[in-house]
């Protein structure tokens, strides 16, 4: 399927839930007060692929990101890892709640697929 529909009103607050969508595992998070709080105010001049977490959603509640380390292509675990967001433990990459790499190999911030809320309680991706 090139495109897949996700319900978020299934996905409560602090809570990640994967899909597989072409082949690959996709991350929707519902993220929490606390979670938006920390990664708007990030300083972008300290990070490796250095990118404002309004660059990386489109409603701030939810983060969507393809779940593959940038470095090897594992799949990294929810809620884990020092910046609270992703971490991998092929190599040990941490992401923070944007999905962006704050420390670890991996080189780039987990990817951004294209995606669109044709209503609130609704994301569809691709
Ligand atoms: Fe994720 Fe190497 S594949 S850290």
């Amino acid at each position: 399927l090139s495109k897949i529909e996700v319900k978020l009103g299934d996905i409560p607050e602090g809570k990640n839930m994967t899909f597989k969508w072409r082949g690959k595992p996709l991350f929707v998070r519902h993220r929490t007060e606390k979670e938006i709080a920390t990664e708007e105010a990030v300083n972008i001049a300290e990070l490796r692929d250095p990118q404002h977490d309004r660059e990386r959603v489109l409603n701030s509640k939810w983060i969507i990101v393809l779940g593959v380390c940038t470095h090897l292509g594992c799949v990294p675990i929810a809620n884990a890892g020092d910046y609270g967001g992703y971490y991998c433990p092929c190599h040990g990459s941490h992401y923070d709640s944007s999905g962006r790499i704050r420390k670890g190999p991996a080189p780039l911030n987990l990817e951004v697929p294209f995606y669109e809320f044709p209503d609130e309680d609704t994301v569809i991706v691709g």
